[in-house]
This record gives structure tokens, C-alpha cells and sequence, in this order.
């Protein structure tokens, strides 16, 4: 399978203090699953769950409901024989478990084929993770279905939709949908070739996938779950129906039903917080998690680093503002950009964001070093954030937030004291290039924010400016390169950050004409704005900063 790649992350555990906690046993063994060679891993998880779902399905599985019967057979005088074949108990055990297993190494090959095909972009990140959760919510509810068929229990009570719950908000819809069509035939079979049971499971956990597609809180998730319980209701009532059972028998399948709904709502409730933890799969309640301002790491920044966590609310706001006009994750950018520069808390003082009032400690060393303790804040972040389990999706945007940008002032510093000995490359972030849109906007709301910090006068016109050119800037020097961002979108995230920065200075804002032009006189020229607008493909020339990173000696942004 092909595999995005990514800056490599840092080992687990490698340092515990203050700023790192020690591994949980999750993060140990999700450790390990990553160490494992793709390869390997993913041949031994291919076996066992052949072996596991073979044995689970053909091993002692009811005797079959519905039987072929061969051609010519039914003549008069045959009804012994007739009998013999339909009501046949004990089918040769060996046959059916090997029909089941080539059954089931089918369904394997077509869940790689659909990897292979979609993989990139089903399984964006921590993909070795995910399809180790794949296979073991598989098993899992093939082996409850199992334990329902072997202590009698209605099958109909099966809550298989559980595992479109937790599939879906883990694994996302589209191989969720595979994993439920697959399940719901394995089911059947094991439950005596059962094509209405099949039926009844396959709509009702296929229309839980698309109810909880959206759902963004544990509140939402318990409306849902009540949804699909009673549609569970409705369909296996109606199920009920087709096979000829009576209203009143087809009404007490459909309570079964209900049951199953609920009995997968109450699974779904309890596995995914669990599952959420064990596995570091990002879902919108947990990024709500992390997007709490008393979460251990934020509170830290704010201690140790408070002008850095000023900003990065700020880039936070921005950043979800940007992502919700092109519809991209805007609770990803938000927290993303809440955490894009915790590795400032190893040395705060460097960073100008947090000098008020203080020494700078640039003025003593050259401009070589300078770069050197600057850059390592995108390198300490990704220790921290791993240190403090933060999910995948989050580690990128903190690798990523400067993509390769110069650190220009140092560059151009260094250039005057060493001329041609310097070294380009020592002067460049190396956290790799923004791939997720979320990572692109934040990379961009991040160098307009601290850039526009630093405008002694801020108007409508400059902010402007310093969108057009940070987006021209990063444009040249190839930082979209690999972004999911498209032209048309990179605009409209510099309109809303405009928009957006425009809103928070509004009392620091100097408008040309004065009071008349702040209360709404202005023609709408006088703020460089048409139609509400800024013009952002036409960049003036000027003479501002277009990284924010040249601004000052210290880094920010
Ligand atoms: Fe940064
Ligand atoms: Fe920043």
C-alpha cells in the first residue's frame, strides 16, 4: 500500500520531565505496532483474521436454513430423500468450514483490493493503526454475533449497527461500508445461511454509517444512536414481514430490533471513548478534548509562554474562520493551531512574542545560532506532542506550520557578516511541506497574524498587504507545493484571515478619513476593498515583511 510520507516521529519516551510526560501503555503499544515492518504486519494481521473469522463462522455453525436441491431430485417417491437433503443436521463440517474459509479469504482480498485503490485517501493518517482497528473490530463483532447464535439469543437482538457507530467516527464511512456488508454476510452464514437476517443487518448498520457521518459530540452521537434503533425497529419488522411471519410476530422482530438499536447505541457509548485512547484515532469529541484551554499542555503554554499562547489562540481563531469558508475541518485548523507552537515553551525567551519588557537573548549570539535555537521549537514541539499523546493529524500541523520557510532576518544577518560562507539550508525550517488544507491555513494564519502584530498602524489597507504578500511569498517559494489547498481556496482563506484580522483590531485600526471612515462612511476604496473584498491578486509593491519571521530578532510565528 502506498503510505504518505511523513517527517519521521520522534522515539517515544526518549525524555521525562516538566514538559514530557512518560508513555502510557497504549502509547507503548501503539509504539510497537508502528516499529513492526508494514510488510509483516500487515501478512500476520491478513492471516489471523482469516483464521479467526474461518473459525468463528464454519467452526460448529448452525446447519443451514435454506438448502440447493440438485435438478431431477424432486419426483414421486423421493419425499425420504427429499427430506433427507433439506432437514440434513450434520453437514459434513470439513466442507463448510472450507467453503467458509475461501468465502472469507475472498472478502480479504477484496478489502486489500479497496485499500490498495482508496487507501490514500480513506487512511490519511496512521494508516498501519487503523488497519489493525479495522481487523479487530471485525473480529470483535463477528465473535458477539457468535456468542448471541451460541446462547440461543435472537439473532435480530445482534447490534452489529454498534460497529457502524464506532467504525464510522473511527475509520471513516467508506471502509466502514465495506467492513458492514462483509460482516452482515458472515453473519448470515453463520446463522444458517440466513438472507433476511443479512438483509435486516446490512440496511440498518448501513444507515447508521450515513446517521453518525456528521455527528461532532457524545449528544449528537445519543440522538443518532436513538435514530437507529427505531429505524433498526422499522426494518427488521419489516423483514419480518417478507419472511411471512404475521403482524404480531413481525411487530415482536421489530421490538427485537429496537432492542438491537439500543444494544448498539449502549456498545458504541462505552468501546469509543475506550477505543478512541487505545488506538490515538482523531474523532471531533476528542479534538473538543484537546481543544479545552485546561487541557494539561495548553495550561503549560500559558505559564510558560503566555504571549506565544496569545498568539496561537489568535492563529487558532483565524485558522477556523479560514476552514469554515472552503469547508475544510474547522475544529482540526482551530486546535491544530492551539498547539502549533508548544515547542516555544523549551525557550521562551527567544521568541519575540515573549520578550516584553525583557533582554533579548539574540543580542548574544550569532546569527547562525540564533536560526538554530528558532527552528528546533518546530522539533521540541513534535516531542511534546508526542510525549502528551497528541493524535496524528495535530503532530503534522505542528511539523508543518513553517512548511520550509527561511528564517529571512537571521539569513539576511548572517549573509552580512559571513557573505558566501553561509549556509542556506541551516536557515530553513525542515518540518516538511503542509499536506492537509488544515495545515496549509494554519501555516498562512500563523505568519499573517504575527506579521500584522507588528504593523505599528494597522488599517484595512495594510492587512491587505500582508495577506497578498505572505500568500505571494509562500506561493514563490513553492510552500503549497503539497498542499490539498487549491488556488481558489489559498485566496479565500487569505479573504476570511483579512476579514477576520480586520474584526479583532477594529479599535486598534487607523481608517483613512478618521471616526467617519471606522463607523462604515468610508466608499469601501478607502480600505482597499471592493465589494467587501480584498483585491488579493494583485499584490502592490511595498516594503513589509512578508514572513513574520524577518521582522524582528526573534522569531515568532
Ligand atoms: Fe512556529
Ligand atoms: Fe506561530
Amino acid at each position: 500500500m502506498r503510505l504518505n510520507r511523513r517527517v519521521p516521529n520522534p522515539p517515544l519516551g526518549a525524555r521525562v520531565d516538566d514538559l514530557h510526560r512518560p508513555p502510557t501503555r497504549s502509547e507503548r503499544f501503539r509504539a510497537w505496532i508502528e516499529a513492526v515492518p508494514t510488510m509483516r504486519l500487515y501478512l500476520v494481521l491478513t492471516v489471523f483474521t482469516w483464521v479467526a473469522l474461518t473459525a468463528l463462522i464454519g467452526v460448529g455453525s448452525r446447519p443451514p436454513i435454506e438448502r440447493n436441491v440438485p435438478e431431477g431430485i424432486i419426483q414421486s417417491g423421493n419425499l425420504s430423500r427429499i427430506e433427507a437433503l433439506l432437514l440434513d443436521p450434520n453437514p459434513n463440517p470439513w466442507t463448510v468450514l472450507l467453503g467458509v474459509a475461501m468465502v472469507v479469504g475472498i472478502e480479504l482480498g477484496i478489502a486489500w483490493y479497496f485499500l490498495e485503490r482508496f487507501g490514500l485517501r480513506i487512511l490519511k493518517t496512521n494508516t498501519a493503526i487503523r488497519i489493525a482497528l479495522a481487523a479487530s473490530l471485525t473480529i470483535l463483532f463477528t465473535a458477539l454475533a457468535r456468542f448471541f447464535t451460541e446462547f440461543n439469543f435472537n439473532e435480530y437482538l445482534t447490534p452489529i449497527a454498534g460497529l457502524s457507530v464506532i467504525g464510522t467516527m473511527l475509520l471513516g464511512p467508506r471502509l466502514m461500508f465495506l467492513m458492514v456488508v462483509v460482516t452482515s454476510v458472515n453473519i448470515g452464514i453463520m446463522s444458517g445461511n440466513d438472507f433476511l437476517l443479512t438483509t435486516a443487518l446490512l440496511l440498518s448498520s448501513g444507515f447508521a454509517i450515513y446517521t453518525v457521518v456528521r455527528v461532532d459530540s457524545r449528544q449528537r452521537l445519543l440522538k443518532a444512536g436513538l435514530f437507529i434503533a427505531a429505524v433498526t425497529g422499522v426494518v427488521t419488522f419489516a423483514v419480518g414481514l417478507i419472511g411471512g411471519a404475521d403482524f404480531s410476530d413481525a411487530a415482536w422482530q421489530g421490538v427485537l430490533g429496537l432492542g438491537s438499536g439500543l444494544l448498539s447505541l449502549m456498545l458504541a457509548m462505552v468501546l469509543l471513548p475506550v477505543l478512541e485512547d487505545a488506538f490515538n484515532i482523531l474523532t471531533p469529541m476528542k479534538l473538543l478534548e484537546f481543544s479545552n484551554t485546561s487541557n494539561t499542555l495548553i495550561h503549560k503554554l500559558l505559564q510558560k509562554a503566555p504571549g506565544t499562547f496569545t498568539h496561537s489562540m489568535q492563529v487558532g481563531t483565524l485558522a477556523e474562520n479560514a476552514s469554515e469558508r472552503i469547508g475544510a475541518n474547522a475544529l482540526l485548523a482551530r486546535v491544530g493551531a492551539y498547539y502549533h507552537d508548544i515547542g516555544k515553551m523549551e525557550h521562551p525567551a527567544y521568541f519575540i512574542e515573549n520578550q516584553i519588557g525583557q533582554i533579548n537573548p539574540h543580542d548574544a549570539l550569532s546569527p547562525t545560532l540564533s536560526a538554530k535555537v528558532i527552528r528546533r521549537h518546530v522539533k521540541d514541539g513534535l516531542e511534546m506532542g508526542r510525549a502528551w499523546g497528541l493524535p496524528q493529524e495535530i503532530l503534522d500541523i505542528i511539523a508543518q506550520h513553517h512548511g520550509t520557510t527561511r528564517i529571512e532576518y537571521f539569513y539576511r544577518k548572517a549573509l552580512e557578516v559571513d557573505g558566501d560562507a553561509v549556509n542556506e539550508a541551516d536557515f530553513r525550517y525542515s518540518g516538511g511541506l503542509p499536506r492537509s488544507k488544515e495545515a496549509g491555513i494554519v501555516m498562512l494564519a500563523d505568519s499573517i497574524e504575527a506579521t500584522v502584530k507588528s504593523l505599528p498602524k494597522p488599517t484595512p489597507k495594510r492587512i491587505e498587504d500582508v495577506v497578498t504578500d505572505t500568500i505571494n511569498r509562500k506561493l514563490d517559494d513553492g510552500q503549497f507545493d503539497q498542499c490539498a489547498l487549491t488556488m481558489r481556496e489559498i485566496h479565500q482563506v487569505g479573504e476570511a484571515i483579512h476579514e477576520a484580522l480586520v474584526g479583532f483590531l477594529g479599535p486598534r485600526i487607523e481608517y483613512p478619513g478618521g471616526a467617519d471612515a471606522r463607523n462604515g462612511k468610508s466608499n469601501g476604496k478607502a480600505n482597499g476593498k471592493a465589494n467587501g473584498k480584498p483585491n488579493l491578486k494583485t499584490a502592490p509593491p511595498r516594503e513589509i515583511e512578508g514572513d513574520q519571521s524577518r521582522r524582528a530578532p526573534g522569531g515568532a510565528g
